[in-house]
């Protein structure tokens, strides 16, 4: 298997190198100043990897959402300046989406601006955060709340190190990718159907060439609208529903693709009911797609597996305070078809009873 590299054509454009030798490649510029940033098991398990970074100045962090937070990038910031960064230097992220959202909104500060590099180590860091430039920090009101735009200047996607991520961690990882192949095409979910059984077990070559194809769509649509004003808000397809369940079972308590894999579900549903999918059938497919991944193809599922309430009251809840939409008034993506989102919809009352209700 070899390296391949798709280009996210913003302005400017920058190369996403995905592969089983992916960080080869990544041997930073110096002439300026370069620090890693990394997730500290990440380093423990994969340091070897990147012999090239071993001498760099090194901040190590617990990876999980306690990683996004003012103190944890206060701490970063503080040492790019020990590490005597300019603003011509480079950050290098080595982690999941987590240690990249951190390294991102710290690079983007940093002497108003440096240069980040990525290198994902999780599923859901190389199919989805890595790309895009979205970067953020908690804070005590909510996810993501504090952040900013600022696109990498390159990202390595190793899919070696795929390998030790824990079962929930690569689940939540195919919940994003079911998204985005639901996004991309026709083409793109037929292959994912097919490759689903190996992607499952892990296969190398299956996670790669997914990998590829899921960033590949992500790139076509980030590059479209790198700073989320229109179409790029497709990428929300099954995240309203998502955002509700997460915030009704207590954030941390389903692990975000699981999430998006039930919202995906419900979103399904909604577009065939309230009219717009052309297709009655895709809801039942998307469904059995999700289930040979070992995901939740909706609430009463997830209800099941994680041994939650997700009470309808709870989930409406949890809509309103999505910030997506209107005050109290929650919007989605739905599709028409494949490949066919339809953006800012609302639903009406009795449909969404009824979805909640499932
Ligand atoms: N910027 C964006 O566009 C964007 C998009 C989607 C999600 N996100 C953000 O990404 C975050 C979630 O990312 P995540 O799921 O990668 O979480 P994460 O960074 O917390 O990683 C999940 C867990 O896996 C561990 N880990 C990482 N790589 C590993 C590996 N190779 N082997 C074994 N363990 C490994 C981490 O230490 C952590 O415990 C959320 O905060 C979310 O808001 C951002
Ligand atoms: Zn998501």
């Amino acid at each position: 298997m070899t390296t391949t590299c798709i280009e996210v054509a913003t302005d400017p454009a920058y190369p996403v190198y995905i592969g089983p030798a992916a960080l080869d490649a990544l041997v930073p510029n110096r002439a300026q100043g370069v620090a890693l940033l990394a997730d500290e098991r990440v380093w423990d398990l994969y340091g070897d990897l990147v012999p090239t970074l071993a001498d760099l100045p090194r901040l190590l962090v617990p990876g999980g959402e306690g990683a996004k937070t003012i103190a944890r990038l206060e701490e970063a910031l503080d040492f790019c300046t020990q590490a005597d960064l300019s603003r011509a230097s480079t950050l290098v992220t080595f982690g999941g989406g987590t240690i990249g959202d951190l390294g991102g909104l710290c690079a983007s500060l940093f002497k108003r601006g440096m240069a980040v590099v990525h290198a994902p180590t999780t599923l859901l860091a190389q199919v989805d955060a890595s790309v895009g430039g979205k970067t953020a920090i908690n804070l005590r009101g909510g996810k993501n709340l504090a952040g900013t735009f600022h696109q990498p200047s390159a990202v390595y996607c190793d899919t070696r190190t795929l390998a030790s991520l824990p079962a929930e961690e690569s689940a939540s990882g195919l919940g994003e990718v079911v998204k985005t192949a639901l996004l991309g095409g026709e083409d793109s979910l037929a292959r994912l159907e097919e490759r689903a059984g190996d992607l499952l077990a892990g296969d190398p070559e299956a996670l790669a060439t997914t990998v590829a194809e899921m960033v590949a769509i992500k790139a076509q649509i980030v590059a479209s609208d790198p700073t989320e004003r229109g179409p790029r808000r497709a990428l929300n397809l099954g995240h309203t529903f998502a955002h509700a369940i997460e915030h009704a079972a207590g954030y941390g308590r389903v692990p975000h693709g699981v999430a998006v894999a039930a919202g995906l579900g419900l979103a399904l549903r909604a577009s065939r009911e309230s009219g717009l999918l052309g297709d009655p059938a895709l809801p039942g497919r998307v469904d059995a797609l999700l289930h040979l991944l070992g995901l939740p193809g909706g609430l009463r599922d997830l209800r099941e597996r994680q041994g939650l309430a997700l009470e309808p009251r709870a989930l409406r809840a949890g809509l309103a305070h999505d910030k997506k939409g209107a005050v109290a008034r929650p919007e989605f993506v739905l599709l028409r078809a494949v490949g066919e989102p339809q953006l800012g919809l609302t639903l009406d009352a009795a449909l969404l009873d009824s979805l909640l209700a499932e």
